[in-house]
């Protein structure tokens, strides 16, 4: 298996309860790199290119709003399988569903409010990484 990477982002309900460090402390322990990091504060039309895939869904309002409340820590990480390993650590998207042990089912608090997002595919990865991050910030 080819080393991939993928985007994660630490999203405005986790930075704002102060949670930044814990969700870092665990991509640490998963064994991915980090390759590229910073925090910025998101307007709503960047939150709303961010999440154009999903801009038909009835949640993108509220979804946009939230993730240009606060600031968020974008990460672009490797490893082996970075794409579904990262899945795999953060739960599944709603944290009532997520396993335990995994950062959405300890950390989230509702489906919209789950700590953290990472890329589904590839292409989105590459779009999700190119959206946050220039060439040279990713040597
Ligand atoms: P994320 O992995 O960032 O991708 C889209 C986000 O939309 C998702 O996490 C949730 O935070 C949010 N969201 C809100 N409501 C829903 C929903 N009903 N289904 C999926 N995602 C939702």
């Amino acid at each position: 298996m080819a080393t991939e990477c993928t985007l994660a982002i630490i999203k405005p309900d986790a930075v704002g309860r102060g949670l930044a460090g814990e969700i870092l402390k665990k991509i640490s322990e998963a064994k991915f790199q980090i390759v590229a990091i910073k925090s910025l504060r998101l307007t709503k039309s960047e939150a709303e290119g961010f999440y154009a895939v999903h801009r038909e869904r009835p949640f993108f309002k509220d979804l946009t709003e939230f993730m240009s409340s606060g600031k968020v820590v974008v990460i672009a990480l490797e490893a082996e399988n970075a794409i579904s390993r990262w899945r795999e650590t953060m739960g599944a998207t709603d944290p009532a569903k997520a396993a335990p042990g995994t950062i959405r089912n300890t950390f989230g608090t509702s489906i919209q409010n789950n700590c953290t997002h990472g890329s589904d595919a590839p292409e989105t990865a590459r779009f999700e990484i190119g959206y946050f991050f220039a060439g040279m910030e990713l040597i």
